[in-house]
């Protein structure tokens, strides 16, 4: 059974689907309040816009709201804002129920394509300030990639002041009363969105809020999952502005380098390395060293940590030949952050075969961190002499951060 159609505007209405029952997203998300696929149908003077599709096991819901507000031959437009299945699901039946229409996507998008339909299918590509028209609607594209796939788009609806944001804004959230000032409290998982997706690419974010806030004037913001938000744009304009933009750690007042130490250890042997190469940071003029137990670090706070540091160090112990779990935990932390440009370097004590470091090493190697030195390793307790080398070790790492040049280890 279906709802009564919803109008989200002058001829615009919601045509998705909801998944109340989902508790896991994309893998890393937990959903608590389950979560819908938003699709949207625009309907003009001279013909019907889709607006995305649903996920695949959606789709009956999807095509009974489209079957109920016009025919397949009144569509001229598929409007994809991005690709992943869960917006995409349904895109192939539509274009065999509409062939009439005509697929839009962004120009990132025509590769993806292939791997989705994997037959040859018509399109047009859209760039910013490509507008189409259904006679008395105007629909404008944006640009506005990676957000979360490099072939995200947004789109303008001109004559209604409404903005397609794509995931942008989105939030699982399950409620069928839609709208932000008629669902109940979604702010945690607006934020918890935010985190998940948006985060690692926050550049991209900023950017994309210039070209939202350039449009005339945004009535009502029709994201790919949960409210349709239309009380307080600002506000939310503004949310991913503050948390696109903020430093915690108020580095940029003290115009410093920030350099964490990140250790874990059992017989406090890797924590000495840890505390001498921090001392040894932290004399160069300029950085700020700190060090972090990661046996009881919060995986919310390594990951505001990682985000703020300029150089990342990771120290484990060799346990039956690997690096310990909390450090690896730590380095996929970097999932939700941009690594672009951060120094990496890896130490740890060992008993006998001490590959920790070097595989860590290889991993931070694989998350694009530069990695100007090579492991430093000490068998078993550090002696007083190793120590001092440690903070050496350290100092280099400063200065590194500090813009001393060396040569790239190449192993
Ligand atoms: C259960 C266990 C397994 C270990 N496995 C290895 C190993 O595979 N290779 C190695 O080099 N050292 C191994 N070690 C030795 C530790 O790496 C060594 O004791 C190190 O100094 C511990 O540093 P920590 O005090 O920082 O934890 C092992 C130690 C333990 C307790
Ligand atoms: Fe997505
Ligand atoms: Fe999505």
């Amino acid at each position: 059974m279906l709802d009564a159609i919803v109008p989200i505007g002058e001829g615009v209405y919601f045509t998705g689907a909801f998944d109340p029952k989902i508790r896991t997203f994309d893998i890393i998300m937990k959903t608590a309040n389950g979560s819908s696929y938003n699709s949207y149908l625009v309907r003009g003077s001279a013909g019907v816009a889709i607006m995305d599709t649903v996920k695949r096991e959606f789709s009956d819901d999807f095509f009974a709201r489209v079957e109920r507000l016009c025919s397949y031959d009144e569509i001229r437009y598929i409007v994809l804002h991005h690709l992943e299945p869960d917006h995409s699901g349904a895109l192939e039946e539509l274009m065999r129920r509409a062939p009439d229409a005509k697929l839009i996507i962004s120009h990132r998008a025509v590769l993806m394509l292939k791997g989705i339909i994997k037959t040859d299918v018509a399109f047009e590509v859209a760039n910013t300030g490509k507008e189409i028209s259904l006679g008395d609607k105007t629909i404008r594209f944006l640009s506005t990639p990676f957000l979360h796939w490099p072939d995200t788009m947004s789109s303008y609806l001109v004559e209604e002041g409404i903005l397609f944001s794509g995931d942008v804004f989105g939030s699982h959230y399950y409620d069928e009363r839609l709208f932000d000032d008629q669902v109940g409290d979604f702010a945690y998982a607006f934020k918890y969105y935010y985190d998940h997706i948006m985060r690692p690419f926050k550049q991209h974010v900023l950017a994309a809020l210039k070209l939202y806030r350039a449009c005339d004037a945004i009535a009502l913001i029709a994201p790919l999952h949960g409210p349709v938000l239309r009380s307080n744009i600002n506000y939310y304009l503004d949310s991913y502005e503050t948390w696109s933009s903020q430093k915690r750690f108020r580095k940029h007042e003290f115009g410093q380098k920030m350099l964490s130490v990140f250790y874990i250890s059992s017989y406090e042997n890797t924590q000495k390395m840890a505390q001498s190469i921090m001392v040894g940071a932290d004399s160069i003029e300029g950085v700020r060293a700190s060090m972090y137990d990661l046996a009881s670090l919060e995986q919310e706070n390594m990951i505001d940590l990682m985000e703020e540091s300029d150089v990342v160090v990771v120290g484990s112990p060799t346990v039956n030949g690997d690096a310990v779990k909390p450090a690896w935990d730590l380095l996929s932390s970097m999932a939700f952050l941009e690594s672009a440009g951060k120094i990496g370097a890896t130490f740890g004590s060992y008993g006998w075969t001490g590959e920790a470091p070097q595989m860590l090493h290889e991993r931070m190697r694989g998350l694009k961190f530069r990695l100007p030195l090579a492991p430093l390793r000490i068998k078993l307790i550090p002696t007083a002499q190793e120590l001092s080398e440690c903070v050496a070790w350290g100092k280099e790492l400063g200065e590194i951060a500090m813009g001393k040049v060396v040569e790239m280890t190449l192993e």
